[in-house]
């Protein structure tokens, strides 16, 4: 009896380090891949098994196809034995017209089944989908204390019922994945995982991302690779029908990161990344980038973190970032950091810039980029920043409400900037951006 309770013992021990858990996925740099990460605590073998669903009238194979995974070993703790084996598989030649089914293993252990939208980015020239519209869930700064328990609960319900292709993390990411020696990262990245196993979860970095020069961030997630971030994961750009997203890292630019990302390399590369983007404006009119600390929010005069987030962090990125947006004609620059939401207006260097009509809600053809901080995700500090008392005259609407956004793109014309309240359980805010006349005029070369 005693032998019997022993090896059931054994066998639940050993099951729980085999157990695959923190699945997450994410696109990749390639057109119709998604990749799926997850960990387990031995380095056992790992597998992964999909099959399309849903694809009209094609019917459902009725066996999954088996793919071999690829495992890291990760020291995620400050003593020899904190180890996690982080596997990655990636599911190819996926049809935008179906989803997915899929699964991953590990020593004859299964995960849950999930399901994902085989429409991913296309990273090539060519146009798709221009008549399909999209959303994706956006925002920064969330942890796993109770505030993030908000946003949790509300984006749980929102996922089950909608149709996002994606969520886009700003930065600021489980508070801190290093923290407690990778404890806090594992069961962040477990809080999320029946909605970042359910949607492409893209990320950039954020401050408290830093630790030990980013190993965790680097580590636990996989973002689409180009020649300039070599596999970081720090910076990357996407098409989706008919927009482009920048997603960028604005770490190297502040000396107490410590880091050892290059600045001037990442500069040069979102220089290059939006010449190219431009060349196509004529069939991807949109680009928006993201990043976490901001280049505008109202400061609070009377909070010196605001002092700092809102006034001298933005005065090191406005003179690298504020002109190559402007002069690239950028749409729309999604930021965090700030534990608030903040909507603003157009603005080119402190200024209000007229669109062809302006009103609460919308701009009609804008002349410069419109700013919106979404950091309110639900951070570990307790409470989310008190709206300023003096917004500045560019600012639209401020909440402090925790949240997020979302963004969909309608069509080359029409795209609505949202903003939802986990505690009013409702919309607050929204935004149309609305253009039919093209802003970027190329410099002609003689
Ligand atoms: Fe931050």
């Amino acid at each position: 009896m005693q032998l019997l309770l022993l090896v059931i013992g054994f066998g639940t021990v050993l099951a729980g380090y085999v157990h695959p858990e923190q699945i997450h996925l994410s696109w990749t740099e390639e057109i119709n891949q998604m990749r799926v990460t997850w960990v387990t605590y031995l380095n056992v073998p790992a597998q992964a098994a999909y099959r399309p669903i849903l694809c009209g009238n094609v019917p459902t194979p009725s066996n999954f196809t088996l793919i071999n995974g690829e495992t890291k070993k990760f020291h995620e703790g400050s003593h020899f034995w904190e180890y996690q084996h982080i596997h990655t598989a990636v599911f190819n030649n996926l049809d935008s017209n179906c989803w997915y089914e899929y699964k991953v293993k590990n020593l004859g252990v299964w995960s849950k089944t999930y399901m994902f939208n085989g429409r991913t980015p296309d990273t090539n020239a060519t146009f798709r989908d221009v008549n399909n519209p999209f959303s994706l869930v956006i925002f920064g700064d969330w942890g796993t204390g109770p505030n993030g328990q908000y946003t949790k609960h509300l984006l749980g319900e929102e996922t089950l019922t909608r149709d996002y292709l994606g969520i886009l993390h700003m930065g600021d990411i489980g508070y801190n994945l290093d923290s407690d020696d990778g404890k806090v990262g594992d069961t962040y990245l477990n809080m999320v995982e029946s909605i970042a196993a359910t949607y492409p979860y893209m990320t950039l970095p954020g401050n408290h991302e830093k630790a030990n020069n980013f190993t965790h961030y680097k580590a636990r997630f996989n973002m689409p690779n180009n020649g300039a971030n070599q596999g970081t994961n720090y910076f990357y750009s996407f098409n989706l029908g008919p927009a482009h997203f920048i997603m960028y890292n604005t770490n190297p630019y502040f000396d107490d990161m410590n880091t050892t990302a290059d600045a001037d390399l990442e500069t040069q590369w979102i220089a290059n990344d939006l010449a190219l983007a431009n060349k196509q404006r004529d069939i991807r009119p949109w680009i928006i980038t993201l990043a976490h600390h901001p280049l505008y929010c109202s400061q609070d005069w009377s909070n010196e973190d605001s002092i700092e987030d809102c006034g001298e962090q933005p005065a090191v990125l406005k003179p690298i970032f504020e002109d190559l947006f402007y002069s690239n004609s950028v749409d729309l620059a999604l930021q965090a950091h700030v534990h608030i939401y903040e909507r603003d207006a157009p603005i080119y260097k402190n200024e209000t810039i007229p669109s062809q009509y302006d009103s609460q809600n919308m701009h009609i053809n804008p002349n410069a980029p419109v700013y919106i901080v979404g950091g309110a995700a639900g951070n570990r500090l307790g409470t989310n920043v008190p709206a300023s008392k003096t917004p500045q005259p560019w600012a639209r609407f401020l909440s402090n409400d925790y949240g997020y956004g979302r963004l969909t793109v309608f069509n080359k014309t029409h795209m609505l900037w949202e903003q939802f309240s986990v505690l009013q359980l409702t919309e607050i805010d929204y935004v149309w951006i609305i253009k039919d006349q093209a802003r970027y005029k190329p410099v002609l070369l003689n």
